[in-house]
């Protein structure tokens, strides 16, 4: 459920037209709404209520200081992959005993960054990662809390792109090398083990994959227990899907109620790491149509907006409901392919779609409030987009659009 609605067929976030924003901040436009915001965070803090848990929001899934802010102010945790995730989220307030740190190629400045901010968990992929860590822990005289992220080999059924828990991918520790290497963390002078974590894929629409993974967790902590190696915290990671288009993705209380049994008597808290299931229905990209240009083949819709915006259509095929933020009634519905201006065959925001649009027209892309402005870039010497965050009747510009000046500023000519 989210705040996105028609209101005399005009769409509305929250209680704000869509199309005054485009009015007043111009497009393409990131739209976000607190209220869906928070109500995708509570679902799973609530889903989770009875058993000790820790909710960390993905950053990057959306890492704009105000969506931080506002999930900070509600007791998240935070799940970060490099020392500009730390940065932000201790510039918007987070709790750094909050935080865990994942990721397989953490620097050695990262590291120590993470460790002064006193971070709650590092999420170790690697044996050389565990004794880079332990050595600087050990030099500045602490031990560092570290979980060890396995490779449970389980199949997530989703894209191969977003899919990390089968033995061929590069993330995490690979089930028959994992009893060894706690055993051998446990050892290390700067390490002090505290978890175990794993994160199998993203978008993930069935929930025997993810209860799969925990049953071979929950085994690997048994069989630590008898050796000595007592485990505190269980990271079952992010991946939860959203409903793009047709997508039936379970609810998190039904994700929790599936998963808790499986605790047994284990005193165990644990951590989650949801990302795309709390922001990606929170965003959508207002975008307005530019050109009108139908062909022998095929018709295209020209719009504002391109992969250098949202790359989810291009890099994944990815499906996103492209919407009418009013009813156009002069125009007839027509097959129209919505590509950017971007020069790439591939920069394409959606493709076959049934449309009642003129020139001028505004678009919404929805569900683009998860890897959206995250992943977009300035290809094309294109200025990023705004982003504005509404709550409720209020709008806060939550981050200027780019100008062309800002994105050569750090470049320079050879002298003459
Ligand atoms: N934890 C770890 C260790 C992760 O790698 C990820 C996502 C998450 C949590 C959050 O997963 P989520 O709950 O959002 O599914 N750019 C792709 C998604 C990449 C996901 C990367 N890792 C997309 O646009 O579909």
């Amino acid at each position: 459920m989210d705040h996105f609605d028609y209101r005399d067929g005009d769409l509305y976030a929250e209680d704000v037209a869509v199309r005054d924003l485009a009015e007043r901040y111009g497009t393409p436009l990131f739209v976000y709404s607190r209220a869906t915001l928070e109500r995708h965070f509570k679902a799973f803090d609530d889903a989770l209520e009875g058993v000790d848990h820790l909710v960390c929001y993905a950053v990057k899934a959306n890492s704009n200081l105000a969506v931080l802010n506002v999930l900070a102010r509600l007791g998240a945790g935070f799940d970060i992959v490099s020392a500009g995730e730390l940065q932000r989220v201790l510039a918007a307030g987070g709790d750094p005993a909050k935080i865990v740190f994942s990721g397989v190629g953490k620097r050695v400045d990262e590291i120590e960054l993470a460790l002064k901010a006193g971070i709650r968990s590092f999420n170790v992929e690697s044996e050389a990662e565990l004794e880079r860590l332990s050595d600087i822990a050990a030099r500045a005289g602490v031990r560092a809390p570290v979980a060890l992220r396995v490779n449970p080999d389980v199949d997530a059924k989703t894209h191969p792109y977003i899919s990390t828990g089968l033995k061929e991918n590069k993330f995490g520790i690979d089930m028959s090398q994992a009893e060894r290497l706690f055993l051998k963390a446990n050892e290390l002078p700067g390490l002090k083990v505290s978890g175990m974590d794993c994160h199998i894929g993203s978008q993930l629409t069935e929930l025997q994959p993810l209860l799969d993974a925990m049953g071979r967790m929950l085994e690997l902590v048994d069989r630590l227990g008898q050796r000595g190696v007592e485990i505190h915290h269980l990271n079952v990671g992010g991946g939860l899907g959203i409903r793009y288009n047709s997508e039936q993705p379970p609810h998190p209380s039904d994700y929790a109620r599936a998963l808790t049994p499986l605790l047994g008597g284990r005193k165990l808290q644990i951590l989650m790491e949801p990302g795309r299931a709390i922001a990606g229905n929170a965003g959508l990209l207002l975008t307005r149509v530019e050109y009108l240009k139908p062909t022998p083949h095929r018709n295209f819709a020209i719009v504002d907006a391109s992969m250098s915006e949202l790359i989810r259509p291009t890099l994944y095929n990815a499906w996103q409901n492209i919407v009418p933020t009013h009813k156009n009634r002069q125009a007839t519905t027509k097959t129209w392919d919505i590509v950017g201006p971007v020069c790439e065959s591939g920069d394409w925001l959606g493709k076959e779609r049934e449309l009642a649009i003129s020139q001028g027209d505004l678009l919404a892309v929805r569900s683009a409030g998860a890897y959206g402005f995250t992943m977009s870039s300035n290809y094309n010497s294109r200025p990023r987009p705004a982003e504005v965050m509404v709550d409720g009747a209020q709008v806060h510009l939550v981050r200027e659009r780019e100008k062309v000046e800002q994105l050569f500023e750090l470049e320079k000519v050879l002298p003459k």
